[in-house]
Formats: C-alpha cells, sequence, structure tokens
C-alpha cells in the first residue's frame, strides 16, 4: 500500500504531512520572512523615531534658547524703558523750568524797552529844549554884540547918534548888509568883505532868511557857511564866527557833499541853500556887519 501524500500524478486533493514539519512543508520560509520583516520593520521605525525625537529635542534646546534671550531682551528693554522714562520726565521738568525763566526774561526785556522809550522821549525833548535854548543864545549873543558896538563908536565919537549904514548896504535889525553886483570865488568873496570891515553873512533865523531873500535879485549868493572836513569827511557846518550851524534852509537833498568836494555854501535864486565846491563856481556875495554906532 503506498503512503498518502503529494504524488505528482494524483489529481486529487494535496495531502500535508502531520507536525512542525508538516507546517514548514505547508508554508515554506513565508512566515520567517515575513517575522525577519516585520522585526526590521519595526527597528527602522525605532531608528526614525529616535531621529526624529532627537531633531525634536535639539529644536526644543534652540526654542528654549531663544525664548531665555528673548526673556533676556525682554528684561533689559524694560529697564530701559525706565531711564527713557526718568529722562523723559527730567527733561520735561527742566523744559518747564526754562520756559518760566524766559518768562521772566520776556517781561524784563519789556520792561527795560518801556524805559528806554521813555528815556529816548525824555532825551527828544532834552535835545529840542538844548536846540532852542542854543539859537536863543545865539540871537543874544549877536544883540549884545551889537550893542557893544553901538556903545563903543558912542564913545569913540562922543555922542550916541547912529550912524546910518554905508551907502549901497542895507540895514536890517542891527546889520548891514551888501548885495555885490560882482560874482566871484568863494574866498575872493570873503576878502572883499573883510576889506570892507564885513564878512559874508551869517543867517540867523527865518527873518533874517527873508530878508536876504527878498533882495536876491533872482541871483546866486555865497554865505558865510563852510563844512568842517575830518580826513575826507564832513563833521559839520560852521558860520564864518566859528558857531556851528543851528538854523539852516537847504534845497531838497542838500547838503550833498557832490564828488567829496562842496565844502561852501550858496544861496540859490530860490532862496534855499546848496553845499558847492568854494573854487568851483563864481556867484554873487552877501556881506554883513553890525551897525557902527
Ligand atoms: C547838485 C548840487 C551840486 C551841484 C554841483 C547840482 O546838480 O544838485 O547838489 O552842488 O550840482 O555843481
Ligand atoms: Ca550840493
Amino acid at each position: 500500500m503506498e503512503a498518502s501524500g503529494y504524488s505528482k500524478w494524483s489529481s486529487g486533493p494535496e495531502e500535508v504531512s502531520r507536525g512542525p514539519w508538516g507546517l514548514w512543508e505547508r508554508w515554506g520560509w513565508r512566515p520567517l520572512f515575513i517575522a525577519i520583516a516585520l522585526v526590521v520593520a519595526v527597528v527602522l521605525w525605532a531608528l526614525v523615531l529616535s531621529i526624529l525625537f532627537s531633531k525634536a529635542s535639539t529644536e526644543r534646546q534652540a526654542l528654549l534658547g531663544g525664548q531665555d534671550l528673548l526673556r533676556t531682551n525682554a528684561s533689559n528693554q524694560t529697564a530701559m524703558l525706565g531711564v527713557l522714562k526718568k529722562e523723559v520726565g527730567g527733561c520735561r521738568n527742566c523744559c518747564s523750568e526754562t520756559r518760566a525763566q524766559l518768562q521772566t526774561t520776556r517781561a524784563e526785556l519789556a520792561e527795560t524797552q518801556r524805559k528806554l522809550l521813555q528815556q529816548e522821549s525824555s532825551l527828544n525833548e532834552l535835545r529840542e529844549r538844548v536846540t532852542r535854548d542854543l539859537a536863543k543864545a545865539g540871537e543874544d549873543r549877536e544883540n549884545i554884540r551889537s550893542e557893544l558896538f553901538r556903545a563903543l563908536e558912542a564913545a569913540k565919537f562922543g555922542n550916541s547918534s547912529c550912524k546910518v549904514c554905508p551907502t549901497s548896504w542895507l540895514p536890517f535889525q542891527g546889520s548891514c548888509y551888501f548885495f555885490s553886483i560882482l560874482r566871484a570865488k568863494w574866498e575872493e568873496a570873503q576878502q572883499n568883505c573883510a576889506d570892507a570891515g564885513a564878512h559874508l553873512v551869517i543867517v540867523g533865523g527865518l527873518e533874517e532868511q527873508g530878508f536876504l531873500r527878498r533882495n536876491s535879485r533872482g541871483q546866486e549868493y555865497w554865505l558865510g557857511l563852510r563844512a568842517v572836513r575830518l580826513v575826507r569827511k564832513i563833521q559839520r557846518y560852521q558860520w564864518m564866527d566859528g558857531v556851528q550851524l543851528s538854523f539852516s534852509h537847504w534845497s531838497q537833498g542838500e547838503p550833498n557833499d557832490a564828488r567829496g568836494r562842496e565844502d561852501c555854501v550858496m544861496m540859490l535864486p530860490t532862496g534855499l541853500w546848496n553845499d558847492t565846491p568854494c573854487k568851483g563856481e563864481k556867484a554873487n556875495w552877501i556881506c554883513e556887519k553890525r551897525h557902527s554906532c
């Protein structure tokens, strides 16, 4: 009798031997292979997990480090903010102090300005008064001089009769005036007056000015007024007797010291005055002398 089992030629169901060898024979290498694959898979999985874990742990460490750094920075910045707040507070105090000081200074300045304005107006008044007094003093001096001459002449001639002005001289307020027909330069005109015991006219005020203008017959006349020049610059104007100018009757825009050489003064046909070169042109002249009585 033939043992039941696989027969190459049999067409019926396969016969498997019983026991462990029976399973081996039935399944062959497959379970072992599956087990090995499982082990390999588990090992691989564990490897991947451990790699991932180690990477995560490194990143966590880095994050923790970053967090520490951020904390440190935050605390530093908080401290800095505190310092800044203090500084801003201090600055605010300092600003308000400065503002208060500025206000005080401004008030003081306004007060000083007010005082200065007051002083300026007082000075202006004083100057006007001094100018008026000076003009009055000049007038008084002329009168005294005139009286003195008169007294001297009276003593000389032993009587008190007053001699009239010489022929062709016009009397006005205690003086005699000569209006020349000829023309000359300033120096020559002055010399002509001196030769006649007179001087080029000194105009003491508006009345005398009016008298001169009325007798000027449309001519230009030299006056006894000259510039006092220092290092090319005119300092002031001075009459023949050394007295400074107080009354004046300048034409518009005069004296202009054109080309820096206008030292002498003439009365224009309008009666107004112009400074002009002493040696530049010839003009008529007016002599003046006090009454000799
Ligand atoms: C001016 C005067 C000046 C004169 C000199 C005129 O044109 O107006 O100021 O004295 O020239 O010649
Ligand atoms: Ca002039």
